[in-house]
């Protein structure tokens, strides 16, 4: 069996909640790939029991601060707990979708599993997840109210070459004979799990979409950074006049109209093949206006040292998207970088509002939807910003 010693500075950060512990902060640490070991302070009193990788700088992903090893009875009723948290927030119907399990922040380190339907997507992006899937999976279907049609393991993000881990796309249980379809609200839509981006679809936006929905009734609504338009496929079905989607990925264009058709809104949702950026400030030149405009571009910053550059990239795309909304109307505005924290977010925003020389106010500052927690010792697990804004 593995072992794990900190060394004082490894203990006193331990103290302080973050779940995980770096190499260097231990004076002894070995174990297998994704072994469950203890962790020992300096003097050899137990601190708890986390999922060990050999390879990765986080040596040790914090399971339970308890001094009792982890058994099935432990995890089974973590996995429970997990479920019914989302059946409270009514997110369990059978033909709808949620985020089943978030990894570090829900208690399972290094493993999401997103639920379409009943098809359930995991993703694993740690040796330990790794080593836990099958356990895990065999957990989770005790503790569902309904039994999966289909497991896919869509585990082909870039986090699994710091474990030494390969990519893996493969079908676990069941068939999948293309998409899956999810009912959302009003919405229905289709989910490319293999090779769709993330686990086939942005669940993090779900509770945002309907609420940016209500600020576009009546009028025009534009949605950059679109994907599967859903942000905009909403706003139609709520009742905007007329919607036009900016996307650059060929697949979601087309799933975008396939959806309009699918909900009946085709003839008012318009999709354009575009670079966001170029087209945006082109768009905001010629005059156009809307009454809702929706920015959601991919992580600007996807480490500390690309702060600076994404602070220009979003004042830039901010202020075109300000130029672009009628006075009086709204702007829905997200970033989803972890490295950029809100309050500077905001202060983006602003600067992009003294550029456009427009009044704009901050309704809400909304986040990810509660599927994906947000583990307060985990600053990790805090990224989406979504600021619904109203410009004069
Ligand atoms: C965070 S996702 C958007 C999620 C979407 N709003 C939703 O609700 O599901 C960002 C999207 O922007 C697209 N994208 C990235 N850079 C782009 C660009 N320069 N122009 C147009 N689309 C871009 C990506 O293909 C991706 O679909």
């Amino acid at each position: 069996m593995g072992k794990a010693t900190l060394t004082g500075k490894g203990r006193r950060w331990l103290l302080k909640g973050h779940p995980w512990v770096y190499r260097d902060d231990f004076a002894e640490v070995e174990g297998s790939m994704g072994e469950l070991i203890n962790v020992n302070d300096p003097s050899g009193g137990s601190m708890g029991w986390g999922l060990y990788s050999t390879q990765s700088r986080i040596a040790v992903r914090m399971v339970t601060r308890s001094k009792e090893q982890p058994n099935r009875a432990f995890w089974l009723e973590r996995m429970q707990g997990a479920v019914e948290r989302r059946a409270r927030l009514g997110m369990m119907e059978p033909e709808g979708a949620c985020r089943l399990i978030g990894g570090d922040a829900d208690g399972f380190p290094g493993l999401v599993i997103d639920r379409y339907a009943k098809t359930l997507v995991v993703q694993s992006g740690s040796q330990g997840s790794d080593t836990m899937r099958d356990f895990l999976l065999g957990l989770l279907k005790e503790a569902m109210p309904f039994a999966p049609d289909a497991i896919i393991d869509r585990s082909d993000t870039s986090v699994r070459k710091l474990e030494g881990l390969e990519k893996r796309v493969e079908v676990l249980e069941g068939t999948l004979d293309g998409p899956v379809t999810v009912q959302d609200g009003p919405l229905t839509y289709d989910v490319d799990v293999t090779g769709g981006h993330k686990t086939g679809h942005y669940l993090d936006q779900s509770i945002n979409r309907k609420d940016a929905a209500k600020l576009g009734v009546g009028g025009r609504v534009l949605d950059a950074f679109a994907y599967d338009g859903l942000f905009g496929l909403h706003a139609a079905l709520a009742g905007a006049k007329e919607v036009v989607c900016l996307e650059q990925n060929k697949a979601a264009c087309e799933r975008i109209m396939q959806n309009a058709e699918r909900n009946g809104v085709a003839d008012k949702v318009r999709v354009e093949k575009v670079d966001c950026m170029k087209d945006m400030r082109a768009r905001a030149e010629s005059g156009e206006r809307y009454e809702l405009v929706i920015v959601d571009p991919p992580a600007f910053a996807r480490s500390k040292k690309e702060v600076e550059g994404a602070a220009r990239g979003y004042v830039e795309l901010n202020r075109r998207a300000i130029d672009l909304t009628v006075p009086g109307g709204s702007l829905v505005s997200a970033s989803c970088s972890h490295n950029v924290k809100a309050e500077d977010f905001i202060r983006m925003i602003s600067k992009a509002a003294h550029g456009a020389g427009r009044s704009v106010w901050l309704e809400n500052l909304a986040k990810a939807s509660p599927d994906h927690p947000h583990l307060v010792t985990l600053p990790e697990t805090d990224y989406l910003k979504c600021a619904f804004l109203r410009v004069g």
